[in-house]
């Protein structure tokens, strides 16, 4: 199902290093970018026909990293984290405010695709928890009224 343009992307990826194998995790991140931000299993699958792994091996790696989205989402990908430092901080009841706003659960997409909530592990941003990601996006020190005008300027 990779196009390919896709497959292009993976071989300048590929020249980056020493083996195929080791342009698997941003091969998946290509391959995922070209499918509306998931990756199906024939997805995987192709990516491992074309490095010369086993599926199952391709899939076990992606089903580890949450930045691999396994199933469809949103237009907005909104992860919010929940480690310790975050949860310490409020990113229960962030999370619970976001969902109430879109009325969707944890891993739910609302009816119109415009939003998926999620949580994630450490994105990395302690310092400035809680913090969550959308898209490629960090917003830090969140407080409910900070995610009401995030939410309000994705709408
Ligand atoms: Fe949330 Fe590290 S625990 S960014």
């Amino acid at each position: 199902m990779l196009t390919e343009e896709v497959y292009k992307k993976i071989d300048t990826l590929i020249a980056k290093y020493p083996t195929k194998k080791a342009a698997l995790l941003p091969a998946l991140w290509v391959a995922q970018a070209a499918n509306d931000n998931w990756l199906p299993r024939e997805a995987m699958a192709d990516v491992a026909k074309y490095l010369g792994l086993a599926p199952a091996y391709v899939e076990g790696v992606a089903t580890f990293y949450t930045m691999y989205n396994k199933a469809p989402v949103g237009r907005h990908h909104l992860e919010v984290c929940h480690n310790i430092v975050c949860m310490v901080v409020g990113a229960d009841e962030l999370i619970d405010h976001i969902g109430g706003k879109l009325g969707v659960g944890r891993g739910e997409t609302t009816p119109d695709r415009k939003f998926t909530l999620n949580t994630a592990e450490c994105l990395g941003a302690c310092a400035n928890a809680p913090c969550m990601m959308v898209g490629d996006t960090y917003y830090e020190d969140l407080t409910t009224e900070k995610v009401d005008e995030i939410l309000a300027d994705l709408a």
